[in-house]
């Protein structure tokens, strides 16, 4: 059972700390749609992503495109929760303005975290950050509760929803292997071969490249 985060959690650097590989810290709190316990999410991926604040540009732009992208998440058996350091009251007016003015409801869990004790064990907080207000990293867990991808963005710069299902539909493609994603792959495309490893290989294959860089028809899964 992974260890609950507790208050002397380290202070970390934005995105620093946590590892592709790691298992998700798990947790408790409250959010938007009741209590969350983070190892609940288990047999499912999970998207576990924090953002500055409550009431700005930008952030109001990410919730507007991601409620509006739910059904694709949904489709590739993908939760969405979301952070920040506003408390409940805070993310419930933000959600009810984001309705009235924008015509979308966000449905997925908000957690609050005034405490910042989640946000600093997820690497979420820069280190010693007077005004408290988290960066935007995005975590990719898998359905064993392990930590497949991360991203960190600046405040001023919004996340690519496309981008967000593109990086889901490539590690859910590659589960489903033995393939890898080749640059810019998108669901139908060819994927790659693992490279056998073998000096027979090398010297028996046709060209230069053909021993390490072969494309496969498989991993088409979106
Ligand atoms: C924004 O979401 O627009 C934002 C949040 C924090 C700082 C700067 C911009």
């Amino acid at each position: 059972m992974t260890e609950m985060i507790n208050a002397d959690a380290e202070r970390q650097a934005p995105c620093a700390g946590l590892r592709i590989g790691d298992v998700a810290p798990d947790f408790s709190a409250r959010t938007t749609a009741g209590d969350v316990r983070l190892s609940d999410y288990r047999g499912q991926w999970l998207i576990l992503f924090s953002h500055p604040a409550d009431f700005t540009p930008v952030c109001t732009t990410e919730f507007v495109a991601l409620a509006q992208a739910a059904s694709d998440f949904e489709q590739r058996d993908c939760a969405l929760v979301a952070l920040s350091v506003d408390s409940l009251f805070s993310h419930f007016a933000w959600l009810r303005l984001i309705r009235d003015r924008y015509d979308i409801e966000v449905r997925f869990p908000i957690v609050e975290d005034p405490t910042l004790v989640i946000g600093r064990a997820y690497g979420m907080v820069a280190p010693n950050d007077n005004d408290s207000a988290t960066v935007r990293t995005t975590f990719f867990i898998d359905p064993t509760g392990v930590i497949r991808a991360m991203t960190c963005y600046p405040a001023n710069v919004g996340r690519s929803t496309p981008e967000m299902l593109r990086t889901l539909d490539a590690l859910q493609a590659v589960d489903d292997g033995p393939v890898l994603a080749p640059a810019n792959w998108a669901p139908g495309e060819a994927m790659l071969a693992q490279p056998d490893a073998s000096l027979d290989t090398v010297f028996s294959a046709k060209s230069q490249t053909d021993w390490f860089m072969k494309e496969t028809k498989r991993g088409t899964r979106k």
